[in-house]
Parts: C-alpha cells; structure tokens; sequence
C-alpha cells in the first residue's frame, strides 16, 4: 500500500489503538502521526487505573519518547487539548477490557493492535485467548 493509499484509507477515520506503549506500538504511533495525520480522532486504548492515568501515561510516558521528538510540539498539543488524540483505560486481559463508553467510542473506524503479552511464561493458549477472545470484544463495543 502506498503512502497515498494509506492517507486516503485513514484520512477523516477514528482510529482505536492498543499497544502503543510498547516497541512496536509506538513506530506505529509515530508512523499515524507523522504519515497519516488526517485522521479525525486517534484514541489509545493504555492499561491505567482510569481514563485520566490512561491519559498521563499517553503524554509523559508514550509522547515523551524519542520516537515523537520530530512531530512539532504545538500539532500535537493542538491534538490533546481538542480530544483528536486521546486515552482510555482498558486492559485486554481483564473481562471488561474497553472500558467505559465515552464520547467518540462508538464511531471507531480502524482498529489497530499492537498489544500482545511477550511473556515467555504464560501459556499460548492464554496469549491466544487475549487476541481472539478479548479483542473482537473490544472491536464490537468500539463499533457498536
Ligand atoms: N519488539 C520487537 O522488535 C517486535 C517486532 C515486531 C513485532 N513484534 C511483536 O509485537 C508484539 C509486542 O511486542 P513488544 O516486544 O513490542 O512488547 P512490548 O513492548 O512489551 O509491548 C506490548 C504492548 O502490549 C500492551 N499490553 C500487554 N498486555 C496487555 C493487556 N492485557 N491489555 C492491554 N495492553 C496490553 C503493553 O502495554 P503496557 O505498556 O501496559 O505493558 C504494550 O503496549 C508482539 O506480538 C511481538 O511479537 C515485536
């Protein structure tokens, strides 16, 4: 798919993230926010207590990473201070993984999961269970 495709597919599309906290997570970040940046909303889905520490670890610990030290400060406070670029709490592994509907929920166009459980440890049927299971759950309450 070319840049133009890409831009066209997610131009004016709200957007769910999971994982973008982790390594790969945030090159995919980075890549929405520098490549794709006609977006209309671009919501992280990061496990925290509640949105409002979903939201602190989104700007000091996710957006004060190396891999944003490009994007011009100002685009992106623009983004946070008007909800184009928000987080909710959620945990894939929990039995309610979304979190609580809010405002621009319910009109998610494009899920992107880069949220995976790299533990050697645990089981695979267990690592199976967070994408197959708990995922589509997550999809279904962001599409309904
Ligand atoms: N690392 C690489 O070079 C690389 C390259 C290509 C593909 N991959 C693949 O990318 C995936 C992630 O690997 P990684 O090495 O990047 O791991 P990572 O940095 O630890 O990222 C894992 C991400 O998933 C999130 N996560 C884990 N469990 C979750 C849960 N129950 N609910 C919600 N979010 C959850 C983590 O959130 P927290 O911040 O809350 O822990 C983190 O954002 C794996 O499938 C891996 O095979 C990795």
């Amino acid at each position: 798919m070319t840049e133009g495709q890409v831009q066209r597919r997610l131009g004016g599309a709200t957007i769910l993230l999971t994982g973008g906290s982790g390594f790969p997570g945030k090159a995919v970040l980075s890549a929405l926010l520098t490549h794709a940046a006609g977006f209309e909303r671009l919501i992280l889905l990061l496990r925290a207590d509640d949105d409002a520490a979903a939201q602190r670890r989104l700007t000091e610990e996710v957006l004060s990473n190396d891999a944003f030290a490009a994007l011009s400060p100002g685009w992106l406070r623009d983004r946070l201070a008007t909800g184009r670029i928000y987080a909710v709490a959620g945990d894939l592994a929990s039995e309610e993984p979304a979190g609580p509907q809010r405002s621009g929920w319910g009109e998610v166009d494009v899920l992107i999961n880069c949220a995976a459980s790299v533990s050697f440890e645990e089981p695979l049927d267990w690592t199976q269970y967070l994408e197959y299971v708990h995922l589509p759950e997550v999809h279904r309450k962001a599409t309904a």
